[in-house]
């Protein structure tokens, strides 16, 4: 989908979601501010659709440090509003999808480094927004998380925790995707394990039965990767799921409640403790980062990963962090910014 850029011109307004304190969903406004102007190596996008991630409700709830008032949004896609001085390779309209990760992608108008940009053409151009804005963040922390936290390796047994989410469900294809033999899920309720498995899990089941099904799975041997966005209680007896030398790979707290390991943990175990931060990654590994956005964008593209996609209009933010935070949600909540 394309839509003509506005001429930015100094001054102009546009509509955002902003809190000013911490607290629950009903901190969420959508505000009207100054539009972006790009600094230096930034450009700004003329947002269409723009994601929100579980990181987000941890922001607004104050289990972050970010200054206030803040501007939620770690993705969007549109199109090129504005180059910033010394940008190139990009031109005003052209379709992009890009990482926000300071925020302010929840946002008629963002601005965003140019490295974390991708131009929505060749094999990408027919992604749809929506899928676009619902693969950036998921999509390629599920990828980080699997290869270059977790080693992946064809044959392996992979363990998914939130298997009905947004990585989740990313998580559970492109394991299938780079080989993994067997792929169990985990929820926490039937209707979410019926919804996951059409993701490519041999199987989803509750918290208190993973180490039943992967024994069973396994035949005592022990799962090769587990992926733990979730923290609390559930952390602690992970490594007890593992076969020798399997990898826990720790990349979330949605449990709100961490769980401390001793130093001689992973010796006394013969496990490894991996961890993935895709703000990290951003940071000390821009080109790896890059690789697998684009990679993670062109799985989608290629129909080889399903983004479920929930789009509201930008003024139901609240219901997404809500759905979010109770639990309740699957796959992935996308605001059109426009509507
Ligand atoms: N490290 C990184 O760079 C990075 C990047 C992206 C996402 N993440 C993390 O990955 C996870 C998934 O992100 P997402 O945006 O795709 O969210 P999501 O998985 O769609 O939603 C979070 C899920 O966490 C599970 N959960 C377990 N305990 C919970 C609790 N006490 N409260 C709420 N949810 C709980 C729920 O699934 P069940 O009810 O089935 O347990 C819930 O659906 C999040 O923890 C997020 O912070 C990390």
């Amino acid at each position: 989908m394309t839509h003509t850029p506005t001429a930015p011109t100094p001054g102009d307004r546009m509509r955002s979601v902003r809190f000013g304190s911490f607290g629950d969903p009903s901190v969420l406004e959508v505000a009207e501010v100054a539009a972006p102007e790009p600094q230096p190596g930034q450009i700004t996008i003329d947002v269409r659709y723009a994601g929100v991630n579980f990181a987000e409700v941890m922001f607004r709830r104050g289990q972050f440090p970010v200054d206030l008032p803040h501007f939620p949004g770690l993705e969007a896609v549109g199109t090129v509003r504005a180059l910033g001085e010394g940008v190139t390779g990009l031109a005003l309209g052209e379709r992009v999808a890009a990482l926000t990760l300071g925020g302010g992608g929840n946002a008629e108008v963002v601005a965003v480094g140019a490295e974390h940009v991708v131009r929505l053409d060749g094999e990408l151009a027919a992604l749809d927004g929506a899928s676009a804005a619902g693969a950036l963040c998921n999509v390629t922390t599920a990828l980080g998380v699997l290869t270059s936290a977790g080693h992946l390796s064809p044959g392996e047994t992979v363990v998914v925790l939130a298997a009905a989410g947004g990585v989740g469900t990313a998580a559970a294809q492109l394991a299938r995707n780079l080989g993994a033999a067997t792929v169990i899920g985990v929820t926490s309720s039937p209707a979410k394990a019926a919804y996951a498995r059409d993701y490519g899990y041999d199987s989803v089941v509750s918290y208190d039965r993973i180490q039943d099904e992967v024994a069973e799975r396994t035949g005592g041997a022990g799962a090769d990767l587990v992926l733990d966005s979730v923290g609390g209680a559930v952390r602690s007896s992970l490594t007890a799921l593992l076969a020798p030398f399997g990898r826990h790979v720790v990349f979330g707290n949605a449990a709100s409640e961490d769980v401390t390991f001793e130093g001689n943990h992973p010796w006394y175990t013969n496990s490894s403790l991996a961890g993935y931060n895709l703000g990290g990654v951003a940071g000390r590994a821009p080109r790896l980062l890059r690789t697998h956005l684009e990679q993670a964008l062109a799985e989608v593209a290629g129909g080889r990963v399903r983004v479920d996609v929930k789009v509201l209009p930008l003024k139901d933010v609240a219901h997404a962090h809500e759905q979010l935070e109770t639990r309740a949600s699957t796959g992935k909540y996308v605001l059109d910014v426009r509507a």
